[in-house]
């Protein structure tokens, strides 16, 4: 009845009139259903992110196994890039991807910068520690580590760019003192030139391992050899002009990936990633191995290959080298980057100078591993051998034991 008058009213309406108003509801209509999908949007992006269903007082510990950072994978091909576990009371948000966790430590550097108050890391340097320091956030300025170690003063070293700065004077490492930053010289100077076999730690995997790399040896030793000569040791300056044997040790952190979650953050503040809501004082999960091993950047990644990161010309690719993730991004990223690779390399060129490494045919080339904050390989043994004499190797200890004596006796005539 009511319908049949609104069809009477409608039909009595000039037909101009009729139009404009047909118009008018569309406009309204329109105007309607954009309120509705901005609301909607609104809602969207308060969501917390997704996860696997917490179970009462473990939460989801029990799923984590003996290697997180693998479970962390296969739980983000279920849940995404961004996801949410509960570990006992501590909701704790997963970042997996070089996308998410760019776009929360370096784009929202300040806002997930803080460290979660766990008593563990209190207990560290009492509550001061730099790693651990919960102290500061956002509104602190940026960086979440305890003022007094001058965060944001320019002492800290090692930021992408600063090559082997400290505090902006730079390192000196001369090349005589090669072994001494390369460290412990006696590790190297034990082996004899007869095959001996020796407990050293190795490649961290889950994986089973082929029975050594004797290519990739063989080519860092011609390049070394080619260089640096057989008359004197490696040093720092060197680093420069031997690609494969950095290409080398970014392969190593790369497969690897030897820290594979960060040391845990936490927000500072209210903030969102990837449209979730991620609320203040929340514990952030960086899964570095997520990166290190995502197949959409690496081809094989389960391969080792230093070449990927050489160029045609057999130089290394810097925009490759920057996207392996070991030493964390953003405002609490390692400061001991530069001086690490420095080691790495020193260690590396001089062993392979000075030694050939072969596996232990008698042990099964499994790449079995410890978690702990690192990955750490189980003991396993392989055959050393010196590849000339020791000449070199005496020569640079004696030299830094006279270093050390006047560097003594110049203290104690100061005193
Ligand atoms: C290959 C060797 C190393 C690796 C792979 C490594 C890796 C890392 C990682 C992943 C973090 C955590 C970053 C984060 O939470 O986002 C970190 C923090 C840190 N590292 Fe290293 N690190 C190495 C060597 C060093 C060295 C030699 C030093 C000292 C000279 C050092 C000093 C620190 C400090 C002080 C922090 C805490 C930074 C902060 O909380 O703001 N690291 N490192």
């Amino acid at each position: 009845m009511a319908l049949e008058r609104l069809g009477e009213a409608l039909r009595s309406i000039p037909p101009l009139q009729s139009s404009l108003l047909l118009l008018l509801c569309l406009l309204t209509a329109i105007h309607l259903g954009k309120l509705l999908l901005q609301q909607r949007r609104r809602q969207g992006q308060r969501r917390a992110p997704p996860g696997p269903f917490p179970w009462p007082l473990i939460g989801n510990a029990a799923q984590l196994g003996s290697a997180p950072h693998l479970s962390f994978a296969r739980l983000a091909s279920t849940y995404g890039a961004v996801f949410q576990i509960r570990l006992g009371r501590w909701p704790v948000v997963v970042l997996n991807g070089e996308r998410a966790i760019r776009q929360a430590l370096i784009r929202q550097g300040a806002a997930f910068a803080g460290r979660p108050p766990f008593p563990s890391f209190q207990l560290v340097s009492g509550g001061l520690s730099l790693a651990f320091g919960v102290v500061g956030g956002a509104e602190a300025g940026g960086g979440g580590a305890p003022p007094a170690l001058g965060r944001g003063t320019g002492v800290r070293p090692g930021r992408r760019g600063d090559s082997a700065s400290l505090g902006g004077s730079p390192l000196k490492w001369r090349c005589p003192d090669t072994i001494a930053a390369g460290k412990n010289p006696s590790a190297v100077k034990a082996g004899p030139k007869e095959r001996r076999n020796r407990s050293v730690r190795g490649e961290p995997r889950e994986r089973r391992c082929r029975r050594g790399y004797p290519n990739v040896q063989a080519k860092m030793q011609e390049e070394v050899d080619r260089i640096v000569g057989r008359d004197r040791l490696p040093c720092a300056e060197d680093q420069p002009h031997l690609p494969y044997i950095m290409a080398f040790l970014y392969e190593s952190m790369r497969f690897s990936s030897f820290v594979p979650v960060t040391i845990p953050h936490a927000t500072t503040t209210n903030t969102f990633i990837m449209g979730y809501l991620i609320p203040k004082d929340t514990v952030i999960f960086v899964n570095q191995w997520s990166v290190n091993h995502d197949p959409a950047k690496w081809s094989n990644p389960e391969d080792f290959d230093p070449t990927r990161f050489l160029d045609d010309n057999g130089f290394i690719n810097k925009d490759l080298t920057s996207s392996v993730m070991i030493f964390s991004v953003g405002k609490r990223r390692c400061i001991g980057e530069e001086l690490s690779k420095m080691q790495l390399f020193l260690f590396t060129s001089i062993l392979v100078h000075q030694c050939n490494f072969t596996a232990n045919p008698n042990e099964d080339p499994k790449m079995d591993f410890i978690y702990g904050l690192t990955i750490k390989p189980k003991p396993f043994t392989l055959n050393v051998t010196l590849r000339d004499t020791m000449d070199l190797l005496d020569q640079a200890v004696q030299r830094l034991q006279a270093e050390k004596a006047a560097n003594e006796n110049q203290l104690s005539a100061n005193t």
